[in-house]
């Protein structure tokens, strides 16, 4: 993964030093009277208002860590099926994870990669739409890689922590655009079973009874699936609840 060996995710590259959020800077260019063509990457080595999803603020070390913003125009994907798209981006990254980390990663709902019970990236996917469809996404992916210290509040982890290395952050984004790229064709292609199977094997807590909190309680549940719409799918005393994101938390 020295060169990029995408087709088309991430031939454009803008690299920056400091930008406010890289997701920012890509929904600007897209205002632009020529604006850049799908795959443009845009990548920062510090962000000094980093977005995360729900109003979140993401915090990383500048120079550490994967900063980058993704432009897709997944025009084939109706509005009603944008968490398809969540799909196959999450799958890229995990992929992407798991070639360098082994089997222990995982996607936590809606889109967090884990690696066993903490959090080693996030994914903020801002969608446009035109009539019924999807016309430009704006994918932003943060990936802890190199950094070491995180504040204890936040169950984080990193690449160096895991593996005890550095990382070029150059090889790290070629091989998450081939990643990336090629969940995203499967998608474009329809392969919606494929993508659908690998969702739910590397869903974390699957058919796992566990805590939850929603609507002030706190109850054991156990994730049987994702809906269509993306809402999560829990088994509550044998009887399965759907929950969208902003409803449920894990505990
Ligand atoms: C989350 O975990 O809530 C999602 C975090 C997404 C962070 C990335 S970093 C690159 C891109 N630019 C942003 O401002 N946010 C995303």
């Amino acid at each position: 993964f020295t060169t990029n060996s995408a087709l088309f995710i991430g031939q454009n590259l803008v690299a920056l030093s400091e930008v406010d959020s890289t997701n920012n800077y890509l929904k600007n260019l897209l205002t632009n009277s020529t604006p850049p063509p799908e795959g443009t990457v845009i990548m920062a080595e510090n962000q000094h208002s980093g977005r995360g999803q729900m109003q979140n603020k993401w915090f990383a070390e500048p120079g550490k860590n994967l900063t980058v913003s993704f432009l897709l125009c997944p025009t084939f994907v109706k509005a009603v099926d944008q968490f398809d798209l969540n799909k196959a981006v999450s799958l890229g990254v995990a992929d992407f994870a798991v070639h360098f980390l082994g089997g222990k990663v995982s996607i936590k709902w809606p889109n967090d990669i884990y690696w066993e019970d903490n959090k080693l990236g996030g994914i903020l996917i801002e969608n446009f739409l035109s009539g019924t469809h999807l016309k430009q996404s704006i994918v932003g992916i943060g990936l802890n890689i190199n950094q070491s210290h995180f504040p204890q509040a936040v169950k984080a982890i990193s690449f160096k922590l895991i593996k005890n290395e550095d990382y070029l952050l150059q090889n790290c984004l070629n091989a998450l655009s081939v990643y990336l790229e090629a969940r995203y064709l499967q998608l474009k292609n329809g392969a919606l079973d494929k993508l659908n199977t690998d969702y739910l094997n590397q869903l974390y807590r699957l058919g796992v009874r566990d805590l939850y909190r929603a609507n002030g309680e706190v109850f054991y549940g156990e994730i049987v699936g994702v809906s269509q719409c993306g809402q999560l799918q829990v088994d509550i005393n044998n009887e399965v609840k759907s929950f969208s994101f902003k409803e449920i938390e894990f505990i």
